[in-house]
Parts: C-alpha cells; sequence; structure tokens
C-alpha cells in the first residue's frame, strides 16, 4: 500500500499533541496511540478521538511516530517489529544510531511546542529524512499536508540545526528567566520589560543579530559592566561575565 494514510502515535507529551492534532484538523487518520502514562495516554486518545493501544505492536497506523525523549528513542524503536514504518521526532538522534529496519525516519519540527500553548504548524519548517528514497518521500507528503514549510535535511544537518536551535530558543528562554528572577528579587516589574522582549525579537526580521545588538558590551561601556558585575552574584555573574566576552569577541571579528 503506497501512502501514508493513517498515523499511529507513541508518547503523550508536548509534540505528540501537537502533531496529532495538526494530523486530526487535516483528516489524516489517528489509528491509536501509546504512552506509558495511562491518564495522559487517555487524554492524548480523547483530543485525537482515537483509540489507546495496550502495546506497541498493537499500533496499527501506516505510520508509527515517536514522539518520545531523544534518550528513548532507540529503545523503543527496537521494541517495534521491523518492518513497520516508523518516523521519530527527535532533532539530534541520528538515523544511523537506530538498529536495521525497512522503513525508517525522522519527522522534525523545528520549533518551540508546549501542549498547552497553540501554535501556526503551517509555518513549522518540518526537517525529513528517510532510510530510503520512498520513505523520505511519504514522510515529505505526510509533512507537506500540514505545513507549507518542509525540505529534506541529513543527520548532520538537523544535529546543527538544533544546536542552533538551542542557542536562539532554549539559552533565550533561559536569559528571559534570569532577567525576571532579576527583577523580581528586587521588587520590580517583569511586565516593564516585555516591550524590549518583543522588540529584540522583532528586530532580527530586518537586522542581522550582529548589527542589532546594543548594550554595555558592544559599546565596551566598561565602568556600566563593572556596576552591574557587583550586583551579581554566583551563576547569573559568570553568565553575565561570558556573554559580554562573547559580544565583544563577536563584534571584533
Ligand atoms: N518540545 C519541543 O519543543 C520539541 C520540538 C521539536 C522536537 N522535539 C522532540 O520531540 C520528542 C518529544 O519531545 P516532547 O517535548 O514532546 O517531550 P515530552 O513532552 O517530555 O514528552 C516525552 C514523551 O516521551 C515519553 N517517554 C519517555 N521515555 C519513554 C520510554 N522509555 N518509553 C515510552 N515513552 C517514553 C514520555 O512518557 P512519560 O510521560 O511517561 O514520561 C512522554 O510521553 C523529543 O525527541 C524532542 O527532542 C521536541
Amino acid at each position: 500500500m503506497a501512502g501514508i494514510h493513517s498515523v499511529s502515535i507513541v508518547g503523550t507529551g508536548n509534540v505528540a499533541h501537537h502533531l496529532g492534532k495538526a494530523f486530526r484538523d487535516v483528516g489524516i487518520s489517528i489509528s491509536d496511540v501509546y504512552g506509558r502514562n495511562n491518564a495522559s495516554t487517555n487524554e492524548l486518545a480523547h483530543l485525537l478521538y482515537c483509540s489507546v493501544a495496550p502495546t506497541l505492536n498493537e499500533l496499527t497506523g501506516d505510520l508509527i511516530l515517536l514522539c518520545v525523549s531523544d534518550n528513548a528513542v532507540i529503545d523503543v524503536a527496537s521494541s517495534i517489529s521491523v518492518n513497520r514504518r516508523l518516523a521519530y521526532t527527535s532533532g539530534s538522534v541520528p538515523l544511523s544510531s537506530l538498529p536495521i529496519r525497512t522503513f525508517c525516519g525522522v519527522f522534525y519540527p523545528l520549533q518551540t511546542f508546549s501542549k498547552h500553548r497553540e501554535i501556526d504548524i503551517t509555518t513549522v519548517p518540518f526537517l525529513i529524512e528517510g532510510n530510503s528514497e520512498q520513505h523520505e518521500s511519504e514522510l515529505m507528503q505526510l509533512a507537506s499536508k500540514i505545513s507549507q514549510h518542509v525540505l529534506s535535511a541529513n543527520s548532520n544537518d538537523r544535529l546543527n540545526y538544533h544546536i542552533s536551535a538551542v542557542f536562539v530558543n532554549n539559552f533565550v528562554n533561559h536569559l528571559f528567566s534570569q532577567g525576571k528572577a532579576h527583577v523580581e528579587e528586587h521588587g520590580l516589574d517583569w511586565e516593564v520589560l516585555k516591550p524590549l522582549i518583543f522588540e529584540t525579537i522583532g528586530k532580527i526580521s530586518d537586522l542581522d543579530p550582529l548589527e542589532a545588538q546594543t548594550g554595555p558590551a558592544v559599546r565596551k561601556d566598561e565602568q556600566t559592566i563593572e556596576r552591574h558585575l557587583n550586583e551579581l552574584e554566583g551563576k547569573s555573574k559568570e553568565i553575565y561575565t561570558l556573554i559580554t566576552q562573547s559580544i565583544q569577541q563577536s563584534a571584533k571579528k
């Protein structure tokens, strides 16, 4: 049977929810879901109008999509019959690290997903890889049903996109947390920072990040940097120092 007409989902976390809903909304049949946690598996099955598979080998979809933590991908894949068509959603697990199987691939959405935050899936880049031309092409066709931005990417390119994603999303978000904690420790209002955050993000649609950089580090306002460091301690001081040095080195190039 050519093409992927139905999908089974393994895992019940952020990505399982968003991809499941995206498939449901465009009319791709979700056959069933499988998860370790009964409550979250039942909740996802209810959301996707599908059944719960009692074991991995009772999943019935044309494609089994593993939306499990990176470090579980190989174990879970190894428990599924080698003739079933499989794909996983991790950015950093190389396809070559999985045991040999007939159809194996990657269905990586380069976006940040949180279960309870809506996202426009049509704008999400999907990085696709397959262990055969046929499987890759079928995964690309499936991704094209939910997104307008589908590209083929090998494991090395995907790893490098993922590293970049960690910098621009996870690290930036961690810095938001640091900034929030700092003002709140001083009894100040986090909301006052929000226009600056939105403008910081908005600027990169028009400017290269190197051109967009402002602040004491790039201006080499050493007295200001010293005043800030005097107020900081521990990890926050280390992060401030390291990023200040990195900004100054990048500006020199
Ligand atoms: N969130 C994102 O923004 C994002 C974006 C792109 C790609 N990804 C990738 O998508 C995958 C899932 O991410 P996520 O954010 O959805 O993670 P998550 O919300 O933490 O969900 C992970 C799921 O994997 C299940 N799981 C973990 N170990 C398992 C095992 N040994 N056997 C069976 N199930 C297991 C968990 O089950 P329990 O609930 O029982 O622990 C949970 O349902 C990861 O590879 C991640 O790198 C994530």
